[in-house]
């Protein structure tokens, strides 16, 4: 395919990067985090490429820009000995501790971490070239949602201060940690989607091991003085390097309670089957998906064009959330078609500093030649490239390619591309995207564009089973972080939005007592006295 100049020029300005996301120098990160110590590395470290490769005289090529520790299995041992020993089979410090007392560690965090904004967000740039307003956006986000978690644990906290008197047994209700998590989140979004099952689970009363993506690492190194210096030792570590080598030791050795991961649905189940006993193991996880977008003959097409482009097409497709297949009606559909291959021509491509640039280079090596293949075998079935510069390839960079007449049994039908192609398909009877939603493996969201309430109406009723969010003339999101966020299928098992996470990372549990006079004189003189921090009715304000 075609190299566009766009593309060729892209990568000769990261030598005129401004000063303040300008890279100083090497980020060569060699500290982790273990048993409140953060150790110095001296052994092999692993390579840190960057999406905005250099031009150099055959051409581009990727660009090293630092390198953190390639940790072993002895490491990821002594994180999980760290973990285990601050956990103390729900006898440590921080299980027990009271509520009040875990937030207060938990602000402390939030203050050290917004010092980091400038270093965070100047290596999303760097490590997944995510542009400069996301990159602040997926900061600020998670601030947000650590604050919002705070008052979400005041409420539960709240609710739970009081005993419950039923056939004359008195109970009091909480919710109790369940012990090690390993939280492991994604390169799309390592700091936020790291942070919506750490901090719950931290808050919660977990001890927590935490491994970074394999693309997003070094950034995380700006963090870790905070967190040593916010929470009692062993009570957060960190472990880097291989996944295949630091992660099945922990899982193995079957210490591991919480398994939060956000990533694909083949790691997440190789994954769970390394515990000795599975069902102990309490899985978070957030998996594919192929969020369809479905545009209806009356349509509002301005709108729907869009909210297809944004959804499908924002952070490069780079979403669990991104509309990954759009069908259109066929009364509408050339119409569609040429009006959303010329909004995704009119997409600016560049460095993600630059103003205005949607479309920047792609951090997984190899994804390129990944979609373009996706691309050649949908066209040699019959598709259509509709736009412009759909496909040019220029070293990490993609051009998003519109695909008109994708058609069943292409792998771009089915397969979830996570990257900038979008593939539209016309249907004359809404049965066709509907047993499409049915036959999918994946369940997560749905886009429906669309004016007439009787009609949208008919739509709803099914697809809420099939998948769990239904987006009228809207793009699919995850946010606002309050509503719940799951899927069904392949596509997720438990359900994040800021106070379902302190709930999947708890388990309830009460202290019950037949309600005569010996019990009633112990339980007053346990709460008076504050001999405990679970039967309490103390009430955070
Ligand atoms: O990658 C999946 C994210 O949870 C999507 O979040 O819809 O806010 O981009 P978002």
């Amino acid at each position: 395919m075609a190299e566009s100049r766009a593309a060729r020029s892209i990568f000769l300005d990261a030598e005129r990067c401004p000063e303040p996301h300008r890279l100083r120098g090497p980020v060569v990160q060699r500290r982790y985090l273990i048993g409140g110590e953060v150790r110095d590395w001296n052994g092999p470290m692993e390579e840190v490429l960057s999406p905005i490769w250099r031009e150099d005289s055959v051409g581009p090529a990727p660009r090293p820009i630092g390198s953190y520790p390639r940790l072993t299995e002895k490491e990821s041992l002594d994180a999980l000995q760290s973990a285990v020993r601050a956990c103390d089979r729900g006898r440590g410090q921080w299980p027990t501790s009271p509520v009040g007392e875990r937030l207060a560690h938990l602000e402390q965090f939030t203050h050290r971490m917004i010092e980091c904004r400038e270093e965070v967000v100047r290596l999303l740039m760097w490590e997944i070239a995510k542009t400069l307003p996301d990159a602040q956006k997926e900061f600020d986000r998670t601030v947000q949602y650590i604050r919002d978690t705070i008052e979400a644990v005041k409420e539960l906290d709240r609710a739970s201060s009081r005993f419950s008197i039923q056939e004359g047994i008195i109970a009091q209700i909480r919710r109790a940690p369940m012990g090690v998590t390993l939280c492991m989140g994604p390169f799309n979004y390592p700091l936020n989607e790291t942070f919506t099952t750490l901090i719950p689970a931290l808050v919660m009363g977990n001890c927590v091991i935490m491994k970074p993506p394999k693309l997003g690492v070094l950034l995380h190194g700006p963090l870790l003085e905070a967190f040593r210096d916010s929470f009692p030792p062993g009570v957060i570590n960190t472990v880097y390097g291989p996944g295949s080598t630091v992660i099945p030791p922990l899982i193995g050795s079957g210490a591991i309670d919480v398994l939060a991961f956000i990533g694909t649905s083949a790691v997440a189940d190789t994954l769970r089957r390394q515990h000795p006993r599975p069902h102990r193991l309490r899985c978070v996880l957030g998996l594919e998906a192929k969020n369809p977008g479905v545009i209806l003959p009356d349509a509002d097409l301005e709108l729907a064009v869009r909210e297809s482009a944004l959804g499908s097409l924002a952070f490069n497709g780079q979403r669990c959330t991104a509309l990954k297949i759009l069908f259109c009606h066929r009364s509408r559909f050339r119409e569609f078609v040429d009006r959303f291959a010329a909004s995704v021509d009119a997409l600016a491509a560049g460095l993600p500093w630059e103003q205005g640039v949607t479309i920047t280079p792609l951090p997984e090596p190899g994804k390129p030649e990944r979609l373009r293949d996706l691309v050649e075998e949908a066209v040699a079935r019959g598709a259509r490239v509709a736009n412009r510069n759909g496909g040019a390839v220029h070293g990490s960079l993609f051009m998003p390619a519109v695909l008109e007449g994708v058609v069943p049994g292409a792998r771009l039908y089915e397969e979830e591309q996570f990257g900038p192609v979008v593939p539209i398909v016309a249907f004359d009877r809404i049965d066709e995207p509907i047993r499409y939603v049915e036959e999918s493996s994946f369940g997560q969201q749905i886009s429906i564009f669309g004016n007439n309430p009787e009609e949208i109406a008919r739509l709803i009723d099914p697809l809420v089973n099939q998948v769990c969010r239904v987006n009228l003339n809207s793009q699919c999101q995850r946010g606002p972080d309050t509503f719940p966020f799951t899927g069904r299928k392949d596509s997720a098992e438990g359900t994040l939005s800021v106070s379902d996470a302190l709930r999947v990372f708890s388990i309830r549990t009460l202290v019950a007592a037949k309600g005569n006079e010996g019990n009633k004189a112990i339980l007053t003189d346990i709460v008076r006295g504050r001999r405990s921090s679970f039967l309490s009715t103390d009430f955070i304000f």
